[in-house]
């Protein structure tokens, strides 16, 4: 494993770009479950179609709502982990590096990481359901809404207010994509963590990076579809992998 450890050091030390593309395996060790991990994984327990849809909200708006309520409250008690601070040491350094995540919680920048892209929203936010003032409208909610009373309304229209989250069937913000695939095509190294690979678009972001050259490193303790085209796969939790890697830098 050093070795591996040193030759992503190496490729890190001569790039002169860096993306850095994460998924909900990077939180699993703050205590945030991963979806589609056989046992614990989210979607072993809940069902995607009713809680992370357009057609699931509109017939179970309250459901959906003190779900995402739960999450917020659960990503709020977790405390960023060694993974996360790795990345955002990653950043300080002088190369130019930038962090696309998929995940809506904020461990992320609450780790010190400040160029941080999120490609399916964040939970911090709300949005009006109908997007009422254009797409997106988003909400600012000033009381905390009280558990189990679903959404609150939209204050300019009375429809429901949602997580500014991306749920399945919907597209990614235009800006965030764009960022993220201009920096793919263009950066010399992608480490690619905790991210089962199994959802598009964000997927396909290491197979552009390696059509371009890119050096692709994975993190993840178990192989992935992105596992056939990586460099290096540093085979281990992120938490352990990411600082390793850091201190091989130093
Ligand atoms: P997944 O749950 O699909 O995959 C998590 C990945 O993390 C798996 O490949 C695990 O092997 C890996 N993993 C587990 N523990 C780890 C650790 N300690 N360190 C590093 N990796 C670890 O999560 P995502 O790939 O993020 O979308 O899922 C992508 C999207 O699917 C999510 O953003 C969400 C979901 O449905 C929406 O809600 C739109």
């Amino acid at each position: 494993m050093q070795n591996l450890i040193q030759a992503a050091a190496d490729h890190i030390q001569s790039a002169s770009r860096i993306l850095a593309l994460t998924g909900a395996g990077v939180s699993k060790e703050s205590g945030v479950p991963t979806f589609r991990d056989v046992l614990e994984g989210m979607w072993a327990e809940y069902d995607p179609a009713e809680l992370a849809t357009p057609e699931g909200f509109r017939a179970n708006p309250g459901l959906v709502w003190n779900w995402y309520q739960q999450r917020r409250a659960m990503s709020h008690t977790a405390a960023p982990n060694p993974g996360h601070y790795a990345l955002a040491a990653l950043e300080r350094r002088e190369t130019p590096f930038l962090l696309v995540t998929q995940n809506v919680d904020d461990l992320h920048e609450r780790a010190g990481s400040t160029e941080v892209v999120h490609l399916h929203g964040t939970l911090a936010g709300n949005r009006c359901f109908d997007d009422c003032q254009g797409h997106p409208t988003r909400i600012r909610l000033f009381d905390t809404p009280e558990p189990g009373n679903g959404p609150p309304h939209c204050p300019h229209c009375g429809a429901w207010v949602r997580p500014d989250v991306v749920w399945f069937g919907e597209a990614l913000p235009d800006d965030a994509m764009a960022e993220a695939y201009v920096w793919a095509v263009q950066c010399d190294v992608m480490l690619v963590v905790g991210t089962s690979g199994m959802v598009v678009p964000a997927a396909l972001l290491p197979g552009h990076a390696k059509a371009n050259g890119a050096t692709i490193i994975e993190i993840n303790p178990d192989s992935t579809p992105i596992s056939d085209i990586a460099d290096i796969r540093l085979a281990g939790p992120s938490g352990e992998m990411l600082p390793m890697l850091l201190e091989a830098l130093q």
